[in-house]
């Protein structure tokens, strides 16, 4: 599936209003989507502690496996292989487009996702996963618009 990458864009910075990032004041929202269409979005999380924050990309993905990628009628399968639920996450994964500025801007900047997201989709998404990055204007329109796919962004990823 070609993914609609400014549609994708719009739900990622519909995610970034839910944001909750008062010690950054660095907003960000992802919008994951999926191969039957259905898109999961995520904004950071941030912590007092600073090290439990939760960036968007990873509170996205989060939200979708642990939503089972919408699946309700096989609860159980997988279980035993420490699977979840049977789904096939990295051919299930299609694309992820990420906003981020600091708080009193709409879409200034190009957020790339940090290493550790770059690790986590790794996990669950295929080499040819695509890696949408938009910036925008004060009214949300988008000015640029990269695209990656996640080979070309952890080459020689570490899997075990
Ligand atoms: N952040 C994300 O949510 N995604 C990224 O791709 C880069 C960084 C968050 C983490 C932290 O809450 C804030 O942005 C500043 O680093």
């Amino acid at each position: 599936m070609m993914p609609d990458a400014s549609a994708l864009v719009r739900r990622a910075l519909a995610a970034r209003r839910f944001s909750y990032a008062p010690y950054s004041h660095y907003r960000v929202g992802a919008a994951l989507l999926c191969a039957d269409g259905r898109v999961y979005t995520g904004c950071n999380v941030e912590n007092g502690a600073y090290s439990p924050s939760l960036c968007a990309e990873r509170t996205a993905i989060a939200k979708a496996i642990s939503d089972d990628g919408g699946l309700d009628d096989n609860l159980n399968a997988g279980l035993t292989q420490g699977g979840s639920a049977g789904r096939d996450w990295q051919s299930y994964f299609k694309a992820i487009a990420i906003v981020g500025a600091p708080a009193e801007r709409q879409g200034s900047d190009l957020c790339t996702p940090c290493g550790v997201c770059r690790q986590v989709m790794a996990e669950f998404c295929a080499p040819d996963f695509k890696v949408i990055c938009a910036t925008t204007d004060e009214a949300g329109e988008i000015k640029e618009l990269r695209q990656w796919q996640l080979k070309d962004l952890l080459p020689e990823a570490f899997s075990l």
